[in-house]
C-alpha cells in the first residue's frame, strides 16, 4: 500500500480547511495548493513553503504527486474543474453545491463512470454529532410516519461578503443566494432525513442586499411520502440567528437549534432518556468521551481513506445532486408562481 496520499487544493477561501484537514490527516500529504489570486497564494506559501503553490490549475493538475483534489472555486466552475480533475486521472472532493444546476452536476457524475476515479462531495452538517441518534431514530421507526418538517435557516451576510469576489449572489457563478449558497446543507439534510420531494411551492425575493439572486425564500414542501415541510432560508437575519431542524411524526417530536439537540419526545420513549440525550447531545460538539474529528477535517480524511482503502466516499455526486434539483425547483416555484416537481436525478 502507498505511504501516504498526494494531495491538492484549489481554492484558498474554505479550500484552507480542506488544506488544514489534510495537513492534520493520517494518510494524507498535502503536495500543493492553486489559486488565482497572487494574495492569496503568496499568504499561503509563506506559511507552508514545503507546499507548492500553482497560479494555474493546469500545473497543479500536471504534477504527478497528486492522487486527490480539492475543488473550493465559484460554484459555477465547481463541475468544470471536477471534470478536468478527473481527465487528468485525479480523485475528487468537490465543496458544495456540487454544481449550480443539474445537468452541470450530472456531468461530474458521467467523468465518474468513465473515469472509474472517485468522487466524494462535502456536506459536513450531515455529520454533526446530534445528527447521528436523529438519523438513527428515523431508520428504526421510532419517529414512526413522519408527518411535517420545518426547516428555518436564518443566517445573516453584510454587504461585503457579497461584493468580495464578484461572485456572489450572481446566477452565473453562485446559482442563487441564501438557498443555494448557504441553506444548501439544510436542503440536503431534510432531504436526507425526510425523503423524495414531489413538489415545492415557493417564494423568493431581495429584502436588503444589493444582489442579482435573493437574500430570503419560502416554501412549503411535499414529499412523496405524504409529509409537509415548510423550508425558510435568509441572510439578513442579523447577526445570524441560527438553522432550526424540527421533526414531527406518528412516533414523537424531534428538535435540532444549529448542531445541538433541543427536543427528544419519543411515543416509546421516557423521561430518563430524554435527559440522557440532552446530556449527550444538548450543547453541541461532540458528545463526552467522543474524539471524533468532524466538519470538513472529517470529509477530507474521509475522502483520503476512501482512496486508501479503495472504497466510496460518505456523500456520493448522485446524492449530492438531489439537493441542487430541490433548490432549482424552489427559484422555478418562485419565478412561476406554481408548484414545481424536483428534475429527477
Ligand atoms: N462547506 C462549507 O461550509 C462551505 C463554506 C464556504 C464556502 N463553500 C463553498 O466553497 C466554494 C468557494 O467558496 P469561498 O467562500 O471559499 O469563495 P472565495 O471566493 O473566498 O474563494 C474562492 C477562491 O477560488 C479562487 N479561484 C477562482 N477561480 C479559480 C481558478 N480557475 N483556479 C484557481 N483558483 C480559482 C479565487 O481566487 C478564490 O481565492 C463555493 O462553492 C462555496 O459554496 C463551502
Amino acid at each position: 500500500m502507498e505511504d501516504k496520499i498526494g494531495y491538492g487544493v484549489v481554492g484558498l477561501g474554505i479550500g484552507r480547511a480542506h488544506a488544514d484537514g489534510v495537513l492534520r490527516s493520517e494518510r494524507g500529504k498535502l503536495v500543493a495548493v492553486c489559486d488565482i489570486d497572487p494574495v492569496r497564494l503568496g499568504k499561503f506559501k509563506s506559511e507552508h513553503p514545503d507546499v507548492e503553490a500553482y497560479a494555474d490549475f493546469s500545473d497543479l493538475l500536471r504534477d504527478e504527486r497528486i492522487k486527490i483534489v480539492s475543488i473550493c472555486v465559484p460554484s459555477g466552475i465547481h463541475a468544470k474543474l471536477t471534470v478536468e480533475a478527473l481527465e487528468a486521472g485525479k480523485h475528487v472532493l468537490v465543496e458544495k453545491p456540487i454544481d449550480i444546476t443539474v445537468d452541470a452536476a450530472m456531468k461530474i457524475e458521467e467523468a465518474r463512470v468513465r473515469t472509474g476515479l472517485k468522487v466524494g462531495v462535502i456536506f459536513q452538517n450531515r455529520f454533526n454529532a446530534c445528527m447521528e441518534p436523529v438519523r438513527k431514530a428515523i431508520d428504526e421507526g421510532r419517529l414512526g410516519r413522519l408527518i411535517l418538517g420545518t426547516f428555518a435557516v436564518k443566517w445573516y451576510r453584510d454587504q461585503k461578503y457579497y461584493d468580495a469576489g464578484g461572485w456572489r449572489g450572481t446566477w452565473e457563478l453562485d446559482g442563487g443566494g441564501s438557498l443555494m449558497n448557504q441553506a444548501i446543507h439544510t436542503v440536503d439534510i431534510m432531504q436526507w432525513l425526510m425523503g423524495e420531494v414531489d413538489t415545492v411551492t415557493s417564494y423568493a425575493g431581495i429584502h436588503n442586499h444589493n444582489i442579482e439572486t435573493e437574500d430570503l425564500t419560502a416554501s412549503i414542501i411535499k414529499f412523496k411520502s405524504g409529509a409537509v415541510a415548510t423550508f425558510v432560508s435568509t441572510t439578513c437575519a442579523y447577526p445570524g440567528i441560527s438553522t432550526d431542524i424540527q421533526l414531527y411524526g406518528t412516533g414523537g417530536s424531534i428538535e435540532i437549534d444549529g448542531d445541538k439537540l433541543k427536543t427528544w419526545k419519543l411515543v416509546d420513549g421516557d423521561e430518563l432518556e430524554e435527559e440522557e440525550m440532552l446530556d449527550l447531545y444538548g450543547s453541541g460538539g461532540n458528545p463526552p468521551g467522543d474524539t471524533k474529528v468532524r466538519g470538513h477535517a472529517l470529509m477530507v480524511q474521509d475522502m483520503i481513506d476512501a482512496v486508501y482503502f479503495n472504497r466510496e466516499p460518505l456523500v456520493s455526486p448522485r446524492e449530492a445532486i438531489k439537493s441542487v434539483a430541490i433548490v432549482n425547483a424552489i427559484y422555478e416555484s418562485a419565478h412561476t408562481g406554481k408548484p414545481v416537481k424536483p428534475k429527477k436525478v
